[in-house]
């Protein structure tokens, strides 16, 4: 009996010293840890950050961010009078533009040499792929319009490998670069009602991490930075809390924690933000998948009930 108690005070110690272990690499990351520095992928040395989807919400932030940080930007979004704004923005913080109006979602062969031929006009040191779309709101898979279908693979998934496969061979020839791609919690938690959000971003996330190993002895960073909620257009969140930053102060702390994981367990992933941080750890390390798909199921259930409710009523409105 001794020896049985004996036996689970042991197991009882090893389990909180594993716990406590992995909350002070957790802390250290936040609070301490500072990332690879930009100046390792040409900041301040006449190199350029491609952003796509650059004129709104978290791509608006990357693009001025490493715009501050010396680097020239190739901004690459969908609508032309705001990429012309942006431009004027970020060449007032003393570094060049280039932009180019690319809608992802209806690109052919042309435009693809285009963009291509664009990129290799410069030495690029940072692709941010950011550009992404989720739904209007959470809904049954069968209901996804066939446009938003083709614009949720068009955008989260073809998007990425083009823009990607565009810049790797001039990276692998100078043996330098960071490649940044947007993942989602949708990808680190099964979403119903976002199946195919989810999906995408699931493809983001295997994508990003394959390549990351692929290429890493080649000088190439590869991060996927997995993001929960931030204030933006596709959030539909304006007002800032804890848990959902503001853009600004988000990819500020991303920028500055390039390689360091933060809250996630997973190979070449980043979740650095304080309180995403702290989801991503409790979404992997403490409680089950199953109890967190089946929490998402009430949450995104909710959440769809009542933004129909609200188009009912817009509807009567009218
Ligand atoms: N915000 C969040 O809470 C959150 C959470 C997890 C992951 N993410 C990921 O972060 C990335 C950025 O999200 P966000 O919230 O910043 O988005 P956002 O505020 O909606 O901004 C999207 C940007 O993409 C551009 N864009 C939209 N459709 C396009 C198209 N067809 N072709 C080219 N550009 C297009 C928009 O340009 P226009 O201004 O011309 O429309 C805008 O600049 C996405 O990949 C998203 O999945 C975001």
């Amino acid at each position: 009996m001794a020896l049985l108690q004996n036996a689970f005070t042991y197991i009882g110690i090893g389990v909180v010293a594993y716990y406590a272990s992995l909350l002070l690499t957790l802390a250290y990351d936040v609070f301490v840890r500072s990332g690879v520095k930009l100046e390792k992928f040409g900041a301040g040395k006449g190199f350029w950050a491609v952003v796509t989807g650059c004129t709104d919400g978290l791509g608006r932030e990357a693009a001025l961010e490493l715009a501050r940080k010396k680097f020239n930007v190739v901004l690459i979004s969908r609508s032309q009078d705001k990429l012309d704004a942006m431009a004027a923005e970020i060449r007032a913080l003393g570094v060049e533009a280039k932009v180019l109006a690319v809608d992802y979602s209806r690109v052919d062969d042309s435009k693809w040499a285009e963009i291509r031929s664009l990129l290799d006009s410069v030495r690029v040191g940072v692709l941010v792929n950011n550009v992404g779309i989720s739904y209007d709101f959470p809904m049954y898979t069968e209901d996804v319009s066939e446009e938003r279908v083709n614009e949720l693979v068009e955008l989260n998934v073809r998007a990425m490998i083009k823009m990607t496969r565009f810049v790797l061979p001039q990276m692998k020839e100078r043996k330098s670069g960071l490649i940044l791609n947007a993942g989602s919690f949708a990808a680190l938690l099964p979403s119903p009602f976002l199946s195919i959000y989810s999906g995408t971003k699931g493809f983001v996330k295997y994508f990003s991490q394959s390549l990351a190993s692929e290429v890493e002895k080649q000088g190439i960073v590869v991060e996927h930075l997995q993001t929960y909620f931030v204030c933006s257009r596709m959030s539909r969140t304006r007002k800032p809390t804890f848990l959902i930053p503001l853009p600004k102060p988000y990819i500020r702390n991303v920028l500055s924690k390039i390689g360091v994981q933060g809250g996630s367990s997973e190979p070449y992933t980043s979740i650095p933000f304080l309180s995403h941080a702290l989801l991503g750890f409790v979404g992997e390390r403490v409680v089950s998948k199953q109890m967190a798909v089946n929490y998402n199921y009430s949450l995104l259930s909710g959440l769809r009930k009542r933004a129909l409710k609200k188009l009912e009523k817009e509807q009567k409105a009218q």
